[in-house]
């Protein structure tokens, strides 16, 4: 009875967020996708960005234990990943210490979820015989230790 006060108080504050590796394949095989995502560097996800996300990109993607041009895996390690650019790129108001407007974050905001959603849906297929060092492992490791949510069934 106790416990399960207890629980459930601490349910209602912290709500428990389980990692859950969310996709749309219609929306991951939509025509282009895979050839403008193929061997996809940390890189070409900043060309593909505003500018005001360039740097946090460049230092998340090399904190958050991925190797560095593996966007798949910093798409599956999207807890790790998330709070570091975030703390990085939002504005003050959003509890960041970032240079980015709504406007950008507008503009970014379709552009990864495309991305991750793609790479959520086909994690290595279109990694293959890419040059990039790529982290397996980690993104196996974290896909196994979560839910996965195909969206369009
Ligand atoms: C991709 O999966 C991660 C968990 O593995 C999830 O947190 C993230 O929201 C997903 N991204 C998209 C765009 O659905
Ligand atoms: C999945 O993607 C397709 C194509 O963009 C879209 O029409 C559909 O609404 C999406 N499904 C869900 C559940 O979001």
């Amino acid at each position: 009875m106790l416990q399960s006060t207890l629980l459930a108080t601490f349910a209602a504050v912290v709500p428990f967020v389980a990692a859950q590796r969310t996709f749309n394949v219609t929306e991951a095989f939509a025509p282009g996708n895979w050839k403008k995502y193929h061997c996809i560097d940390t890189d070409a996800v900043v060309a593909l960005l505003p500018t005001c996300l360039a740097e946090c990109n460049y230092e998340a993607n090399a904190a958050d234990g991925c190797a560095y041009d593996d966007i798949a895996c910093h798409c599956i390690n999207y807890n790790v990943y998330s709070p570091i650019i975030e703390k990085c790129a939002l504005p003050a108001e959003y509890g960041g210490a970032g240079a980015c407007t709504d406007a950008d974050l507008g503009i970014a905001r379709p552009i990864v979820n495309d991305l991750c959603n793609f790479f959520n849906a086909t994690l290595y297929a279109d990694y293959t015989g890419c040059p990039q060092e790529l982290s397996p492992k980690l993104t196996t490791k974290l896909v196994f230790a979560e839910e996965s949510i195909r969206l369009d069934v």
